[in-house]
């Protein structure tokens, strides 16, 4: 057996490899080399010019990537940085489908082409280092395997060297890395040149109107990545450090995340890649029947929107008979859960900086945790639990496995958890005892998310996380990982300054929603709360000029656009309740498909989705547009054919827009066929939701 094959039947044994469905080919060790993708338009080409790893990518014969480095630095050690010979390289390929337990669609295609090259050092230590490449037709996905080798144990990483030469005039949709809101911000639309640092994904027009964006999949036991652009056109990794200054520490064999770079025509071909979960591994939790898309309401909003607080130090919302309401409004139109906020011990004066005290398993006087849950399990609901540890995470790993086996004994099957603390300020008390501060998206918050999820598995319990890290497709692998925050969310609308324009939501699924579900919680009705006279004289309302910029339309759409298995609606009961033919559009809709089409669409300006459900022949349509009015005609060529369908809109009345007229809505309804071209105006601000169903004979 050739040197290279016996490495590979090496990685292979410690679970690196899928050599049984990959067959791979040795290849003679050469530079440069290339693959290609499975239909051919793109091509990722390899060398080790002038000593160091470089690889490079072509689109349709444009250079999407021009020559970029690969590579790490060690502390103390010597690294992967210059001295390297390409000594072998093998090619695989995979064409296979995989069924995803809840999600956009049902089936994924995994198809791509694979090239590991081995690099080897000429100088120096014996060294090696290996980078897997995948090509796929929506993009190219690489990591470094750094196998077991005599002169490489335990490690610390001090750089990495990983580049993404893009072109100097092409346009960015970005966010600011290592900042205090962490990935809260909103999204800049600039000229490449004015992006210093962003988090990823990132996502990039180039003037040919060829769409990129650049991630990261499966962040396991490593930093997060984000980019720092050090000359025109040319980013570079920026991992996320340690309190000590050391990006990640490890030891060989290890394996990084794979750094993604999805390529598309047009800015609608993003939203149809499956790509990062195709680089993530297969589910390890076995049976996720326990998983349970679903719908939720809760007592949230009323807290960002001051009627009352988390704290029993004022107006407390998490009371037993406040949960009952909310229990019985859910068990009334077939919510699966309720949320509650502040039912715990520690919400008490400034609990933004006191996480210390959160307790995760005591309940305040007036919240009687049994007695909530057992009601809600005669009415055929579910209390969603909360876990916010204001960035206090040992206090919280302290008390992880009571608290999740206090929910699973009464019958809660998710959480929701929190970590609200300005960026890199994740307080971590070490072996000595010593206080720490780490970086929401650095390794060892990397670690803690997985232990959560882990240990929340053990209890069959899916998790929520608000000011998470990143999310790079671990969903497949760990299903119970449902959704998560990580963007400005619906609580902006309520005191955020500015609240979310209108264009926030247009620029979300093609920058952010790229990495996954969020948890947007979408569905506010009463669009001006901060307007209403407040509940009590203590509790002024926040700032007016703090409200919704949507039509009421809008908001019914981001339940098609914004995809997560499990959606909220966010408003309280009694605006429901005072617009129930609105609110029918959240009764009736699903949050789990059989398949998604992205139809139409440009960042920040529109953007239209088809969903079918994944329990009925029913598909459902969302479209939303940013501040400007413009009108949508969108083929229905996704129907059964032979199939008249009843097309239920809810649109934007021809006056509406976000800011005068946000509730002028028409709701209509309409016989099409497969083929039709519906013609969808949206108001400024607006948008349209549409469920579509067989007519029955
Ligand atoms: C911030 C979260 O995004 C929000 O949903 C939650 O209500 C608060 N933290 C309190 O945990
Ligand atoms: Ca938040």
């Amino acid at each position: 057996m050739s040197a290279a094959r016996s490495r590979l039947s090496k990685l292979a044994a410690i679970g690196f490899g899928l050599l049984a469905v990959f067959a791979p080919q040795l290849l003679a060790a050469q530079s440069p080399v290339q693959v290609r993708s499975p239909a051919g338009d793109i091509v990722v080409t390899f060398s080790d010019d002038g000593g160091r790893a470089q690889y490079k990518i072509d689109f349709r014969g444009e250079t999407i990537i021009a020559p970029s480095r690969l590579g790490m630095l060690f502390e103390n050690q010597h690294g992967f940085d210059e001295g390297l010979s390409i000594t072998a390289t093998t090619i695989a390929s995979r064409d296979e489908t995989w069924e995803q337990p809840w999600g956009e669609r049902r089936m994924v295609r995994d198809h791509h082409n694979e090239l590991l090259v081995t690099f080897t050092s000429t100088s120096g230590p014996a060294r090696e280092m290996q980078v897997r490449f995948r090509v796929f037709d929506d993009g190219v996905g690489f990591r470094y395997e750094i196998p077991k080798q005599r002169r490489l144990g335990k490690l610390n990483i001090i750089d990495e060297l990983t580049e993404f030469a893009v072109q100097e005039k092409s346009m960015a949709w970005w966010i600011p890395s290592h900042g205090w809101n962490r990935y809260e911000y909103l999204y800049q639309t600039s000229d490449i040149a004015d992006v210093s640092g962003a988090h990823t994904p990132i996502t990039l027009r180039m003037p040919s109107g060829v769409h990129l964006s650049i991630h990261e999949a499966a962040l396991v036991d490593y930093s997060g990545m984000s980019l720092k652009q050090f000359r025109p056109g040319r980013f570079k990794a920026d991992l996320a450090p340690w309190s000590d200054g050391v990006l990640v520490k490890t030891k060989t064999p290890f394996v990084t995340p794979w750094r993604t770079i999805q390529i598309a025509p047009d800015a609608v071909g993003l939203l149809n890649s499956d790509l990062i979960l195709n680089l993530n591994e297969p589910n390890t939790l076995g049976d996720v029947s326990w998983v349970k898309p679903g719908k939720y309401v809760g007592i949230w909003w009323g807290m960002h929107i001051r009627e009352y607080l988390w704290g029993t130090d004022g107006v407390h919302g998490a009371t037993t008979e406040e949960t009952k309401r909310y229990i019985d409004f859910a068990a009334k139109y077939g919510f699966i859960g309720v949320l509650v906020e502040g039912w715990n011990i520690g919400w008490d004066g400034d609990w933004f900086n006191n996480g210390d005290v959160f307790s995760f398993t005591k309940a305040y006087p007036d919240f009687d945790l049994k007695a909530v849950t057992d009601y809600a399990r005669e009415k055929g609901v579910r209390l969603i639990g909360h876990h916010e540890t204001s960035g206090s995470v040992t206090n919280y790993e302290n008390q992880l496995e009571d608290a999740f086996a206090l929910y699973e004994a009464l019958g809660v099957d998710k959480v929701k958890t929190g970590y609200v603390a300005d960026g890199g300020n994740i307080k971590r008390i070490d072996e000595k005892g010593i206080v720490k501060y780490e970086w929401h998206d650095g390794q060892f918050m990397v670690d803690h998310h997985m232990r959560v999820v882990r240990e929340a598995a053990k209890h069959k319990i899916s998790v929520n996380p608000h000011e998470p890290v990143k999310d790079t497709g671990l969903r497949r692998t760990y299903p119970n990982w449902v959704t998560r925050e990580g963007a400005r969310g619906q609580e902006y609308n309520a005191w955020g300054d500015p609240p979310n324009p209108p264009e926030h939501t247009a620029i979300l699924p093609f920058t952010r929603m790229l990495s996954g579900p969020m948890d947007f919680t979408p569905g506010i009705f009463d669009l001006e709360p901060n307007k209403r006279p407040p509940v009590n004289a203590d509790m002024p309302r926040g700032d007016p000029r703090s409200r919704v910029e949507t039509t009421l339309a809008k908001q019914l759409a981001l339940y098609v656009v914004l995809y997560s298995p499990i959606q909220m609606a966010a408003d309280l009961p009694e605006n429901y309740e005072g617009n129930l033919a609105a609110f029918q559009f959240i009764v009736d809709v699903p949050v789990d498909w059989e398949e998604s089409i992205a139809l139409a669409g440009e960042i920040g300006d529109f953007v239209a989705y088809a969903r079918k459900d994944r329990d009925s022949e029913d598909w459902y349509l969302g479209a939303l547009t940013d501040e400007e009015a413009r009108t949508l005609s969108l083929p229905l060529s996704f129907l059964e054919p032979a199939q008249t369908y009843v097309a239920e809109i809810y649109r934007d009345g021809v006056k509406a827009n976000w800011k005068d007229n946000p509730y002028d809505m028409i709701i209509e309804q309409r016989d099409v066929v497969r083929g039709d071209i519906l013609s969808l105006p949206l108001a400024p601000g607006g948008g349209a939701a549409i469920r579509l169903r067989i007519r029955s004979q």
